[in-house]
C-alpha cells in the first residue's frame, strides 16, 4: 500500500494509540495515555499531508480542519462532564456519515460498470450504432485505473466493503443521532424520548431490514449500480433509528459503547476503501474496544447484551417490586452520623449515581480528609457500573482531587467490608443489593455488588425509600445495621463535615 517514511509513520502512530488505549485503562497512566494518542493522531495527519499531492488539495484540507478544530475546541471547552456521553454520541454520528460518504465516493471512483459487448438491434440506425459506441467508450474511459488494476476477485470484495461500509456507517449515523437526543432530553420527537419506543413486531422490522439489505448485497454484486445502494442507505438510515429508539434511555451507557464499537469498524470499512493501513488499524481498535467495554459493561450489570440491544428496558425511575414489604427502617440525622464516624476507626465510602446527581464529590472528599486528620482510616469501593458511565465514579472522584491509592475496585476490596467499622452508601442502590446475592428471583440476580452489610454500620445517603436504576426493592435498608440518612447527598454530606 504505503511505502517507505509514510508506512513508518503509519506503524508509529498505530503502535501509538495501542499504547493509548493501555495508559486509559488505568487512572494514574490514563493521562499519558491521553497524550500518546494526541501525539500518534498528530503523525497520523503529518503523514496523511505528506500524501497530498496538489495545493489546492492541501488547502482545502488545512481549511476543513480548522474550521472542524475551531468547533471542536469551543464544544469541549464548554461541555460538562455529565454531558460526555452525548457529546460522544454526537461525535460517533460524524465518523458514520463519513463512512457512508466515503463509500459513495468509493463507489463513484470505480466509474461506469461497463459490459464486456453492446447489442445494436438489427434496425438501427448509423446515427444510432456511433451514438451507442461513443457512449461505450466514454463509460470504459471512465474506469479509473483503480478498478481496472483489479481482478474479478478484488472488485467483488471491493464491493462487499463498500456495500457494509456504508451500511454500517448509516446506522451509526441516525443510531448515534437519536442517542444524542435521548441523553440530551431533547423530547420534542417520540423517538428521542428516554422510554424505550416498542412498535408492534419491532424486533420483526429489524429482522425485516437486515433480509432485505442482504438481498439488496446480492442485487448489487450481481450488477453494481447506485439503486441498491441508494435502497440499502435508507433502509440503514431508519435500522439506525428503529434500533437505538427501541432502548431505554438509561440503557444508553452500553449503547454508546456499542456505537463507538460500530463506529470503529465503518472506519475500518473505509479503511479497506480507501486503501488505508492506519484507518484500518485505528478503526479495528476502535471497533474491538467498544464491543469489549459494551461486553464488560453487560457482565458487570448481569444482563446479556443481546437483552439491552433487543431494547424493552431502563425507564428512569422504575417501580417493579418497589413496593415490597421489607420491615422497618431505622434513620439518622446528619449530626448523629458525625459521631458515628468520630468513633469509628475504619471507614469505606461506596459512591453510585446519587452521588452524580446531587454533585456531592467536592464535599465528599473534605470529608475524606477531615475524617484522616482525626487518623481514621478511609478508602472508596467502586463498582464496575455505578453511576451511568464506565468509570463515572473514578471520574468525580479525581475531579475532586481524592488520591488514588484509596480507591479500590470492588474485587479489591470486597473482602474488607466486614473488618470495617462504618460503611457510608452515598447515593448507590443497585451496586450495594444483598438480593442480587440472596434472592435468586431478583431481576438483579447474580450481578456482583458491593457486600456493604457485612460491615459493623452501613449508612445510606439518599432522598427517599424510592428505588433505584433496575426498579427493585433494596433489602439493605432494612437491616439491623443499616441506617437511613435522607435527604440531597451534597447537603447532608456538607453538613457531617461542619458536624465533625
Ligand atoms: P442506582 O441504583 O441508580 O441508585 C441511585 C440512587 O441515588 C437512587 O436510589 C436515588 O435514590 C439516589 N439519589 C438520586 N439523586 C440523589 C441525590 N441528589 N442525593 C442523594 N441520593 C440521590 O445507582 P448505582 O448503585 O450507582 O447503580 C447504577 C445502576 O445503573 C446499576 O443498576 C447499573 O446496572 C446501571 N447502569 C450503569 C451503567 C454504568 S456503565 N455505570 C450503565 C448502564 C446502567 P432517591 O431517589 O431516593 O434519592
Amino acid at each position: 500500500m504505503v511505502a517507505g517514511p509514510i508506512h513508518m509513520a503509519y506503524i508509529l502512530a498505530a503502535l501509538l494509540f495501542i499504547i493509548a488505549l493501555a495508559g486509559l485503562s488505568k487512572q494514574e497512566t490514563a493521562k499519558y495515555g491521553c497524550l500518546s494518542g494526541m501525539v500518534g493522531m498528530t503523525i497520523a495527519l503529518l503523514a496523511t499531508f505528506a500524501q497530498v499531492g496538489s495545493a489546492t488539495g492541501f488547502l482545502l484540507i488545512v481549511v476543513a480542519m480548522c474550521i472542524g478544530a475551531g468547533i471542536g475546541i469551543f464544544v469541549a471547552r464548554r461541555v460538562a462532564m455529565t454531558q460526555m456521553p452525548e457529546m460522544i454520541a454526537c461525535l460517533h454520528s460524524f465518523v458514520g456519515l463519513a463512512a457512508v460518504l466515503v463509500g459513495y465516493n468509493s463507489f463513484l471512483e470505480l466509474g461506469a460498470i461497463v459490459p464486456d459487448t453492446i447489442t445494436v438491434p438489427l434496425d438501427a440506425s448509423q446515427a444510432t450504432i456511433v451514438a451507442m459506441m461513443d457512449a461505450a467508450k466514454q463509460a470504459a474511459e471512465a474506469v479509473t485505473e483503480h478498478a481496472a488494476a483489479m481482478t474479478p476477485g478484488e472488485f467483488n470484495t471491493h464491493l462487499v466493503e463498500i456495500f457494509l461500509g456504508i451500511f454500517i456507517g448509516a446506522v451509526t449515523f441516525t443510531g448515534s443521532i437519536i442517542a444524542y437526543g435521548k441523553l440530551n432530553g431533547t423530547y420534542k420527537l417520540r423517538v428521542f424520548k428516554s422510554a424505550p419506543l416498542m412498535l408492534p413486531g419491532g424486533h420483526w422490522l429489524n429482522l425485516a431490514a437486515l433480509v432485505v439489505s442482504v438481498l439488496l448485497l446480492i442485487w448489487f454484486m450481481a450488477s453494481p449500480s447506485v439503486v441498491p445502494l441508494v435502497l440499502m442507505t435508507l433502509i440503514a438510515f431508519a435500522f439506525g433509528v428503529h434500533l437505538v429508539a427501541a432502548i431505554g434511555g438509561a440503557d444508553m451507557p452500553v449503547v454508546i459503547s456499542m456505537l463507538n464499537s460500530y463506529s470503529g469498524w465503518a472506519a475500518a470499512a473505509s479503511g479497506f476503501m480507501l486503501s488505508n493501513d492506519l484507518l484500518i488499524v485505528t478503526g479495528a481498535l476502535v471497533g474491538s474496544s467498544g464491543a469489549i467495554l459494551s461486553y464488560i459493561m453487560c457482565k458487570a450489570m448481569n444482563r446479556s447484551f443481546i437483552s439491552v440491544i433487543a431494547g424493552g428496558f431502563g425507564t428512569e425511575g422504575g417501580t417493579a417490586a418497589a413496593d415490597e414489604e421489607m420491615g422497618e427502617y431505622h434513620e439518622l440525622k446528619a449530626n448523629e452520623v458525625a459521631d458515628l464516624l468520630k468513633n469509628s476507626s475504619s471507614v469505606i465510602i461506596a459512591p453510585g449515581y446519587g452521588m452524580a446527581v446531587s454533585q456531592a464529590q467536592n464535599a465528599v472528599a473534605q470529608l475524606t480528609e477531615k475524617l484522616k486528620e482525626r487518623g481514621i482510616e478511609v478508602r472508596f469501593a467502586i463498582h464496575p457500573v455505578a453511576g451511568r458511565l464506565p468509570g463515572h465514579m473514578n471520574v468525580l472522584l479525581a475531579e475532586a482531587k481524592v488520591p488514588y491509592d484509596i480507591v479500590f475496585e470492588m474485587d479489591e476490596i470486597n473482602d474488607d467490608f466486614e473488618n470495617t467499622d462504618t460503611v457510608l452508601v452515598i447515593g448507590a442502590n443497585d451496586t450495594v443489593n444483598p438480593a442480587a446475592l440472596e434472592n435468586p428471583n431478583s431481576p438483579i440476580a447474580g450481578m456482583p455488588v458491593l457486600e456493604v452489610w457485612k460491615a459493623h454500620n452501613v449508612v445510606i445517603f439518599k432522598r427517599s425509600m424510592n428505588v433505584g436504576y433496575a426498579g427493585v426493592q433494596n433489602p439493605l435498608f432494612f437491616k439491623d445495621n443499616s441506617f437511613m440518612c435522607f435527604g440531597d447527598a451534597k447537603k447532608t454530606v456538607e453538613e457531617i463535615v461542619a458536624n465533625i
